[in-house]
């Protein structure tokens, strides 16, 4: 058990599952009071019982449940402290702009982007009172780098969320509140699992892309989001934080 996040309240958005559940862990280990958000009420009760956090079932989608899922927190901790907003979806039907209808679009911009816009405009208040705050949004490095296998609702809307921290880390920088967007490469949860068994070919291409020769472990993540949590990143605001094995800075050359 650590201290890096004594006294400290967190709400972690999608934390039932893979990275937001492994932050969940971190998060209580290094003592935090955590509210876990999230769409699967089932999932929830048993997280909520096993790791002794508040549970709060949430669609990241809907203003007013966002809203009460923020307040909860207040109400129940008295304060606001850190935002991992990190829930998401990633349907498998996401893919070339070409066969990508607007249905798909708008359903991945509302989960992946609107509701982080949504989760930092219930937190901001909380944090502007308290002038303490860090917020960490999920992107990913297809808001950094263009990929070769297209999800183009989910990369135009990682987009959006690293280039909306920025500013906001910009605007809120003299209210002690940081904001940043982690950047991961590929990581090892059920939402990859689930590509992976889709299409084995694809997944080995995407490994022998990877100087570390594999994916992340949920936990390996968490730990950078712990690290932006905590005042150890005091001088880390607006930045697009890159967890990701090395592959950013790898190149192949073509002969
Ligand atoms: N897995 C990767 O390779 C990878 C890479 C880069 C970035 N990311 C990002 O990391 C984050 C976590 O990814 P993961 O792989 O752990 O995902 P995951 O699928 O394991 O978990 C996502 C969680 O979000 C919840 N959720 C989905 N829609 C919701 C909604 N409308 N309201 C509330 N909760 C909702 C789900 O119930 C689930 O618990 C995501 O933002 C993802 O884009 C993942």
């Amino acid at each position: 058990m650590g201290t890096r996040l004594q006294g400290r309240v967190a709400v972690i958005t999608g934390g039932c599952s893979g990275v937001g559940l492994a932050a969940a862990r971190k998060f209580v280990d290094e003592g935090a009071k955590v509210v876990i958000g999230d769409v699967n009420a089932e999932a929830g009760a048993a997280v909520a019982e096993e790791l002794e956090v508040t549970f709060v079932t949430v669609d990241v989608t809907d203003a007013d449940q966002v809203q009460a899922l923020f307040r909860t927190a207040f109400d129940t901790y008295g304060s606001v402290d850190i935002a991992f907003n990190n829930a998401e979806i990633l349907p498998l039907d996401d893919e070339s702009i070409l066969a990508t209808g607007p249905n798909i679009w708008r359903g991945v911009l509302e989960a992946n982007l609107t509701s982080v816009y949504l989760c930092c405009q219930a937190a901001l208040p909380y944090m502007l009172d308290q002038k303490r705050g860090s917020i960490i949004n999920m992107a990913s490095l297809a808001a950094v780098m263009g990929s070769a296998t297209s999800q183009i609702s989910y990369t135009a809307a990682k987009g959006g969320v690293l280039a909306m921290s920025r500013e906001l880390g910009v605007q809120f920088a003299r209210d002690g509140i940081r904001v940043n967007a982690l950047c991961p490469g590929p990581v090892s949860t059920p939402l990859t699992q689930e590509q992976v068994d889709s299409d084995p070919d694809d997944a080995e291409r995407r490994l022998a892309r990877i100087p570390m020769g594999r994916f992340a472990e949920p936990q390996e993540i968490a730990s950078a989001a712990l690290f932006l949590a905590s005042d150890e990143s005091s001088f880390i605001t607006a930045s697009q934080f890159l967890v990701d094995g090395g592959l950013s800075g790898s190149y192949i050359p073509p002969i």
